[in-house]
């Protein structure tokens, strides 16, 4: 399995200071046009459109994502949509879909946070807020000379931001993108570690990281890309809310060592990552009920006094710990081993 890169994207990459191509290239990746055509490999390029994938696949069949894949995630209102189809309840905040010749939604409860289905246009922050009708008409006015006349209109409740720092916009939010590889949430990056290097509100505790790696399991599930990203943004009273989720593939971050290990563990690797305030690795295992506590504990030699019992038995076997509040990291695929062999054997 190769980790693939689009050549196309080296300009746009070098204008946006995104180094991932870089550390892909110091991993060993390959341009996916010198790859042979049925190799297998997973490939890491920018969203330009879904006919744009389309070609760029069309002639790997065993290069992941597949377009449709990708496709599932590239839209918010999908996003949400398929989330509850399949009853994933993750807070997020209350979305309006206003199309085009819709009369707001007379339940709108102001203010609220105005994006399109792909993008809040980078303005983000107070600049997407709207806090009446007008407002509210004037950025969809806005919004849809831009991006098209038809273009959707997600309106979505307000959340009162907790602050990581400041930078050329303004305050900078903390939030913090999860990686999610085969479903499974393997790592978590601050999102605006580019702009803000020292964070407030950094490092997230133990509890806050097994919410979010629990938040991200649940959201993983819906959804068949090999990499996914969630995206998570604190409140001020400390609560957690669903931003966001897309395409692993396409997804930013400056945080080289998260982003290493990702893409490590999406060619089926694995270095233990050593993380720090930013960013670091779930230590995902997976419980199957009939395993007694005792012996989970002493698979993954957690200090007896620093993971309760619950962390041990969440209500879908399925339980995230932060690598930081164990004794020593695990590596996932013996640890699932281990278990499949301690349950032939009881
Ligand atoms: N409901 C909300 N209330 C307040 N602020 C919000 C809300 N939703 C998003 N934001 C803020 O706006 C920023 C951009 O929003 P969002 O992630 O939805 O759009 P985006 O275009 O995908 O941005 P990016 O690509 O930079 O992540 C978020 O990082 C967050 O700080
Ligand atoms: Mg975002």
């Amino acid at each position: 399995m190769k980790l693939l890169y689009d050549k196309d994207d080296v300009p746009n990459a070098r204008k946006l200071r995104d180094d991932r191509i870089k550390w892909l290239k110091e991993l060993g990746a390959v341009a996916l046009s010198e790859t042979p055509l049925d190799d297998e490999g997973f490939l890491f390029s920018y969203q330009h459109s879904d006919e744009h994938y389309q070609r760029l696949v069309a002639d790997h069949p065993n290069v992941t994502d597949r377009p449709e894949h990708r496709q599932e995630l590239v839209r918010l209102d999908h996003v949400l949509q398929c989330l509850k189809e399949r009853g994933i309840n993750v807070p997020t905040p209350k979305t309006w879909v206003i199309e085009v010749g819709d009369a707001p939604p007379a339940d709108l409860e102001f203010p609220l946070f105005v994006r399109t289905p792909k993008t809040s246009w980078k303005r983000g922050g107070t600049q997407s807020r709207a806090n009446n009708l007008k407002q509210l008409s004037d950025e969809m006015e806005l919004l849809r000379r831009t991006f098209g006349w038809d273009t959707p209109i997600l309106a979505r409740r307000w959340i009162n931001v907790a602050i990581s720092g400041k930078f050329m916009f303004g305050d900078a939010p903390q939030e913090i993108r999860v990686w999610i590889v085969d479903q499974h949430p393997v790592a978590w990056s601050f999102h605006y570690l580019h702009v803000v290097p020292s964070p407030t509100g950094f490092p997230p505790s133990a509890v806050d990281l097994r919410l979010l790696a629990d938040m991200a399991a649940g959201i993983g599930s819906a959804f068949q890309s090999r990499l996914i990203v969630a995206d998570f943004v604190r409140d001020r009273q400390g609560s957690w809310w669903f931003l966001e989720a897309g395409p692993g593939a396409a997804a930013g971050t400056a945080h080289e060592h998260v982003f290493k290990f990702v893409a490590d563990q999406i060619r089926g690797g694995y270095t233990p990552l050593v993380g720090d305030a930013v960013g670091g690795q779930f230590c995902l295992v997976q419980f199957c009920p009939c395993i007694s506590t005792r012996l989970a504990r002493s698979m993954i030699k957690l200090p007896l006094n620093r993971v309760s019992q619950k962390h041990l038995h969440a209500s879908d076997g399925t339980v995230a710990l932060p690598a930081s509040s164990i004794g020593r990291s695990v590596q996932p695929r013996r640890f699932h081993a281990a278990q499949q062999q301690s349950r032939s054997g009881q």
